[in-house]
């Protein structure tokens, strides 16, 4: 079924029809599954150093953590993580995507749920991952979803940012594109967010050509 919108055109989609579009019309690019979740999600070069990162530091934990996945997407790269983990809950917007999953991976240590991180109760576990999936909301977005996961002990952020200095955190209207449009990016710790933390550090970087910016995967420990 094809989603036009609905809605006055200067107001926003809401997220779950704005994320579902994207997916339907492909907006993201294609592949061999129905569902992609973009270059980002498939480039060997940007994955394989992304894994090789976070099963380093799953093996470096006193115990596998139990992680919750937010934005999960197609899955084509946290398939790889799940045998690292105690337990995996990946969570996505997309009810069509999630039944897909449900379907496509299976493996006792995981869990699949359909939730709005925005706006719904979340899991628990010991480690967030959201891999570009800030990205892609608006700041208002970005601050509820921020409040909710203060009590994990690390989070594993991924986002596509400018090269060199920007201005951080340019809102937008959540959907297909991101800040890197308006020469900015997120950062979590500047204004308007601040989110506390007693540690950062940043696990891999790929740098894009011709100034597309790059993907960073940084490491928090919130206060
Ligand atoms: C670019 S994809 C990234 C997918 C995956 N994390 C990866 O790196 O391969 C962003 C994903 O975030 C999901 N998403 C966006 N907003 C969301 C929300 N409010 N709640 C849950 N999932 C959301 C989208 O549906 C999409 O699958």
């Amino acid at each position: 079924m094809k989603h036009t919108n609905p809605y006055n055109k200067k107001s926003p989609w809401p997220t779950v029809d704005a994320m579902r579009q994207i997916y339907e019309m492909k907006l993201w690019g294609a592949g061999e599954s129905q569902f992609y979740s973009g270059e980002g999600s498939h480039n060997p070069s940007i994955v394989m150093p992304y894994l090789q990162a976070i099963i380093s530091l799953f093996k470096s934990l006193e115990n596998p953590p139990v992680v919750c996945d937010f934005g999960c997407g197609d899955f084509n790269v946290a398939k790889r993580l799940v045998q690292h983990t105690k337990k995996y809950i990946a969570v996505d917007i997309v009810p069509e995507l999630i039944d897909h999953n449900k379907q496509a991976f299976q493996n006792e240590k995981l869990a699949f749920y359909c939730l709005d991180i925005s706006k719904d109760d979340l899991p628990t576990g010991d480690c967030a991952i959201l891999r570009q999936v800030l990205q892609h909301l608006s700041n208002a977005e970005v601050k509820a979803i921020l409040n909710k996961l203060t009590h994990f002990k690390y989070i594993i952020l991924t986002e596509h940012i400018p090269t060199g200095d920007f201005t951080p955190n340019k809102d937008i209207i959540s959907g297909q594109g991101i800040r890197l449009k308006k020469q900015s990016g997120l950062d979590i710790l500047a204004p308007p967010f601040e989110f506390n933390v007693k540690g950062k550090k940043e696990l891999v970087a790929h740098h894009l050509e011709n100034g597309k910016g790059m993907i960073v995967t940084t490491l928090y420990e919130p206060l």
